[in-house]
């Protein structure tokens, strides 16, 4: 069958997997009850969520779709924009259930300050919507001439101890 052919929802699904960089698994968890998110524009946040992923043994994937229902933890994270997170980021915590989610928060910034405010107002958003914010993980993401390099490695370890502490946690 010709693309034009497609029907409708065969279609719709097509677009919506294109708008994720890469696939998340079916049930975007692939350890049980873990799942690390990410929207990352210029792959700064996703070496963060890659970092936290694979220190947890799993893997990160763009924020897509709902909550999988397996989730115990979520790793959620973002670059800043204009001070704020993605657009999809904001999508997914304006729209997901997250009543009984243990989420834990992470984002890079080109400066300290709009991470910490950012993520700051997310984990109020997200505890009205009834989640527990386990704690939140920022470092500097490398932006025009500024932060060359980072994250850096030793973002990256603080990000997979920021990880195993979250974790601890549950
Ligand atoms: C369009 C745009 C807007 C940005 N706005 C801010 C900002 O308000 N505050 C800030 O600290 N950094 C800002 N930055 C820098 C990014 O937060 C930083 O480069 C971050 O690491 C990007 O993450 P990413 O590579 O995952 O997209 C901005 C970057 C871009 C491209």
């Amino acid at each position: 069958m010709g693309e034009g052919k497609l029907p409708r929802f065969a279609r719709l699904t097509r677009l919506r997997k294109r708008d994720c960089l890469y696939t998340i698994p079916d049930t975007g968890v692939d350890m049980p009850g873990i799942a690390v998110f990410v929207d990352s524009r210029g792959g700064n946040t996703k070496k963060v969520a890659e970092a936290i992923a694979g220190e947890l043994g799993v893997s990160a994937g763009d924020i897509c779709g709902p909550i999988p229902a397996e989730t115990g933890v979520l790793f959620l994270g973002s670059g800043v924009y204009g001070g704020k997170p993605g657009k999809a980021f904001t999508k997914f915590v304006d729209s997901a259930n997250f009543a009984g989610t243990k989420v834990a928060l992470f984002a890079t910034s080109g400066a300290a300050r709009s991470a910490e405010t950012m993520l700051a107002k997310v984990a109020d958003d997200l505890k009205g919507k009834g989640a527990t914010v386990l704690g939140t993980y920022h470092c500097r993401g490398k932006f025009l001439f500024s932060n060359r390099g980072h994250p850096d490695r030793e973002d990256l370890e603080r990000a997979g101890k920021f990880a195993r502490e979250v974790l601890s946690k549950v």
